[in-house]
């Protein structure tokens, strides 16, 4: 897990008067007529809502015009929501900036790799590096500050909303200007930006700080570094427009935590490195939307998984999920009957106590009303309605799971957002390796097995772990490959995959044959990689098949054994999978094709055994549920979630249910948990 920041503050307020878990919604009252305010508060203390976010996209209304203020509406919303005990998250209002700002400076507006301006009329329309944009938002996050930092409703504040979500790139002049600044701290000297970025190649060497631009639409593919570069910086930039709201709130309201909303969820959202974000909020919010297909529930759960990581495994919220469908997919799926309480419940299982969604009441208007809400069109009276209001119930007998921690795992998968930005660079030996899928595929592997695996970054801890799998850890610098082989000399099992420890951090190729970082703690030498074309695979001799890439392998240490070759093409006989034993029990593999989800099962259940890792559930319901445990000081919360569509029986043993079903007791035993077809129970068992 990340080191626990230092900031960590749980908004106290977040569960209303009493202790226990968060539930609520972005609400936008905005939106609508006063005449629906009470009625909104009316149904959100039936559905035991606790908490709400104001006024994320609020900015128009509260600056009409160029220092004319309205915060008359907020006042009386903040009041309301007070007088019913609901507390707030409130916004800093400055994700989207009014018309008349765009208007008056149009120099906000984000330019994309083209030169072409982003203009306004959908939302997040301004440059992370303006510095007019800058003071125009900090003005207002000043004058909410000042007006609610003393309202009896204020939990915590949230900056901005879900920074980077549609303007993370920007690369105008202001970008420009603030890219080589970033990149002056980074280097210091231009001999080490040139050697940084191998600018001999094609000509680029620099002769002036004035001559270097972010990777704009060029004639051909751009300097690598220089991209992953812009990448980091577009990262900080964005991190740096965050400090500077937080910073202020923190000034003005010292007693009142701060965080935003991060987005690590699947569908393409790679841009912020929340591993390093993570550290400057006082406690992590998530938000995240199922990306309907054949994994979409395990990547809620890995997603999950990894913010309580980045979280340090301490509590997060859920700033947003939904309670059906989304507006922005190609085809946006209704939830099934079940699915709603349970996304909410296996977000809880791995850390989250607060559960929020976007949005409290579906809009009539603007390009969200296709999006699900607590409140659908068709008003309370539905079953999305009676579903929220389950769960709000749920949610309160779950009130004593709230501030216990997450139990870490004793395999770990390592994720990370350098070797993510990189292997995913253009001209590389294949366009089609996705970073992410490949460590969901583990992850996938791990939960059909039944083994609970954390996700985890490369800035956490490994001791503590037998097992570490780090598929396509591409970037490995110095320090890390040394950390990883003292994970293994010390008696750790470390997996890897095809594309890691290739490159160092300013991309450069560890020389003297693949996997250069890792090579010697590997023991074995690639000589040249093979990736394969769409559709085409390769069988192994232990029945598997390899799809996507090859490698041709050669050992080079005697002591390493070859788990699995390849059984036809080319590369028949050779290495497919191999693996070092070490002299302290640990052991180094290497797996260079690519097996997926249902492949990588039996190698992965070897690899467990060779560590003596077991599932904590018997046989017959591995993969079937899954398992999540929370800790406190006087024992642990099982989360049991189905995987299925069937009905499945979970023996209870001697804790006690909290939340699901029972089977009745037959005979001397001592009864079973009765899990709904993706249903999801809680046990307890004291210590
Ligand atoms: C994001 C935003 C919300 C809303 C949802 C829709 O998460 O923060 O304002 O647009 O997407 O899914």
């Amino acid at each position: 897990m990340n080191p626990p920041s230092p900031h960590h503050r749980w908004p106290q307020r977040a569960a209303g008067d009493a202790p226990g878990l968060g539930y609520g919604a972005d609400y936008n009252p905005e939106q609508w007529p006063r005449e629906v305010w009470p009625q909104d508060i009316r149904l959100m203390r039936e559905a035991g809502v606790t908490v709400v976010t104001l006024a994320v996209f609020s900015w128009a209304r509260l600056e009409p015009a160029e220092g004319r203020w309205d915060f008359g509406w907020l006042d009386e919303v903040m009041d309301l929501l007070h007088e019913a005990g609901i507390s707030v998250d409130l916004a800093t209002a400055t994700a989207s900036p009014p018309p008349w700002l765009a208007e008056r400076h149009p120099e906000i507006l984000p330019v994309n790799a083209s030169g072409q301006t982003l203009w306004p009329g959908g939302r997040q329309h301004w440059r992370p590096t303006s510095p007019v944009f800058r003071a125009y938002a900090l003005r207002l996050v000043e004058k909410l500050a000042t007006r609610y930092g003393g309202h009896p409703a204020l939990a915590a504040w949230h900056v901005n909303n879900e920074l980077g979500c549609h303007n993370v790139h920007d690369y105008s002049d202001d970008a420009a200007r603030a890219f080589r600044t970033w990149l002056r701290a980074r280097y210091g000297t231009l001999d080490a930006l040139n050697h940084a970025w191998s600018t001999s190649f094609w000509s680029q060497v620099y002769g002036d700080w004035q001559q270097i631009l972010p990777p704009r639409l060029a004639a051909a593919p751009v300097n690598p570094t220089q991209q992953l570069d812009f990448k980091r910086f577009s990262s900080d930039a964005l991190k740096d427009h965050l400090r500077a709201e937080r910073d202020l709130l923190r000034r003005l309201t010292p007693d009142i935590p701060v965080t935003t909303n991060f987005m690590v969820m699947g569908g393409g959202q790679d841009a912020m490195d929340y591993a390093d974000w993570a550290a400057e909020v006082d406690f992590v919010a998530n938000d995240h939307y199922v990306v309907p297909g054949p994994q979409a529930l395990d990547e809620l759960s890995f997603s999950a998984n990894l913010t309580s990581g980045i979280a340090g495994g301490r509590p997060w919220f859920l700033m947003e999920h939904s309670t059906s469908a989304v507006n922005w997919q190609q085809v946006n799926v209704a939830k099934r009957p079940g699915e709603l309480a349970r996304d909410s419940l296996l977000h809880v299982a791995h850390g989250a106590d607060a559960v929020c969604f976007f949005q409290w009441r579906q809009s009539a208007g603007g390009a969200e009303k296709y999006h699900s809400a607590m409140v659908p069109h068709a008003g309370a009276d539905s079953d999305v309605f009676r579903a929220v209001t389950a769960l709000g119930r749920t949610l309160a007998d779950l009130a004593p799971v709230a501030g216990s921690v997450r139990r870490p795992a004793r395999a770990a998968i390592l994720f990370d957002w350098e070797s993510w930005w990189t292997a995913e660079l253009d001209s590389h030996p294949t366009s089609r390796l996705r970073y992410r899928q490949e460590a969901l595929d583990w992850y996938s592997a791990f939960l059909d097995l039944g083994v609970r695996a954390d996700v985890i970054t490369t800035r956490a801890d490994l001791t503590g772990y037998d097992l570490v799998v780090a598929p396509v850890l591409h970037v490995v610098p110095r320090a890390l490959a040394d950390r990883l082989t003292a994970f293994a000399e010390g008696g750790g099992h470390l997996v890897t995959t095809y594309f890691s420890g290739i490159v160092d951090e300013n991309d450069h190729v560890w020389l003297g044959g693949h996997p250069g970082a890792l090579r010697d703690l590997l023991g074995i030498r690639v000589e040249e990689m093979a990736p394969l074309l769409d559709g085409e695979s390769v069988p192994l001799d232990d029945g598997g098949t390899g799809t996507l890439w090859t490698d041709r392998v050669k050992v080079t240490d005697p002591s390493v054994s070859v788990v699995a070759s390849y059984a036809a093409g080319d590369l028949a006989g050779g290495p497919a999978v191999t693996r070092r034993p070490l002299p302290g029990g640990g052991s180094a593999t290497y797996v260079s094709t690519r097996l997926g989800p249902q492949g990588l099962g039996p190698l992965l259940a070897r690899l467990l055994d060779a560590a003596g890792i077991r599932g904590d559930l018997p046989a017959e319901v591995a993969g079937e549920v899954e398992l999540v445990v929370r800790t406190d000081g006087g024992g642990d919360f099982w989360f049991l979630v189905n995987r299925t569509d069937r009905p499945v029986q979970v023996p209870l043993g001697a804790g006690k249910l909290l939340v699901g079903e029972q089977a009745p007791a037959e005979g001397g035993d001592t009864g079973a948990v009765l899990l709904a077809p993706r249903g999801v129970a809680v046990v307890r068992h004291e210590r």
